[in-house]
């Protein structure tokens, strides 16, 4: 917030975020992109593109709990994102201790429940530690679902849901009959969360990128070009009022 200028935030201030009550979509997910652009556009390194791209996070996580948005999912760190420059990985894995260090408290304020999906546990000790801090200590709040998709990978996601369920065939704690879709979604990290509602991916790709493949049958997409240090809620509130006026007919008629 600290790059605004003065004017803006005034504006902000005064913008109610009130939506049309109707259709706001209860799971949004967002494939934060374009942070490496957006810094070589100003002659900075990439890192300081991850850097501007947490400050949109806050910004997006207060408007997503004042629209009533139930679980906001962010796409932080892909499986294959441990193909860059170690020295960028590196930076990106401070950012979580960074951004809860400042923000826990408000978090915690604003009754946000912090959640995660991904490997966790092949993360750095000190990410991971500081996530797991985190998490418990907002694991009784009620309020929005803030969940950070950390080291995940949707391939990897659905092989390790398939090894568990042979192995629980194997052990006869489920049986191949009662293998259903409510089931297998049970196995995904995603578990005991709805399928998105919406997915926006910011920077101009059409693309999934390995990104809940299984749990966007039915979302609706929302693209951009904006690259995600210039995302910022009234953005997503554009999004949202886009997808209130769409029709989601499942197959049907
Ligand atoms: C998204 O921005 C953040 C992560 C994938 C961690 P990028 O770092 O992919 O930025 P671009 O796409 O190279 O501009
Ligand atoms: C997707 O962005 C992953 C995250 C936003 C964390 P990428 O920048 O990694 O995706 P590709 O490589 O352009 O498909
Ligand atoms: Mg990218």
């Amino acid at each position: 917030m600290s790059m605004r200028l003065p004017f803006m935030k005034n504006k902000q201030k005064e913008e109610p975020e009130q939506l049309p009550p109707e259709n706001v979509p209860a799971h949004v997910a967002i494939i934060m992109d374009g942070n490496g652009r957006w810094a070589k556009k100003r002659g900075l390194p990439r890192v300081a593109g991850h850097r501007e791209g947490v400050t949109v996070v806050k910004e997006v996580v207060r408007a997503a709990s004042k629209m009533n948005v139930q679980i906001l999912t962010l796409y932080t760190f892909s499986t294959e994102n441990w193909k860059r420059p170690k020295s960028e990985i590196d930076f990106i894995m401070k950012l979580p201790k960074e951004f809860l260090h400042v923000y826990l408290p408000e978090l915690m304020e604003n009754n946000v429940k912090l959640e995660t999906i991904g490997d966790i546990d092949a993360l750095p000790e000190h990410t991971k530690e500081v996530i797991l801090y985190a998490k418990d200590k907002t694991k009784n709040n009620n309020g929005l679902i803030l969940n950070f998709a950390l080291n995940y990978g949707s391939r990897y996601e659905i092989m390790q849901a398939v090894r568990q369920m042979m192995t629980d065939v194997d052990s006869a704690k489920l049986s191949i009959e009662k293998l259903d879709e409510h089931t297998f979604s049970s196995y995904l990290y995603t578990k005991g969360l709805t399928d998105p509602d919406l997915l926006i991916r910011t920077s101009g790709e059409q693309r999934i990128s390995n990104f809940l493949l299984w749990q966007l049958a039915y979302t609706e997409f929302w693209f951009t070009d904006v690259l995600w240090p210039d995302f910022n809620k009234d953005i997503l509130r554009q999004a949202i009022e886009d997808y209130q006026q769409r029709k989601r007919r499942y197959g049907g008629i």
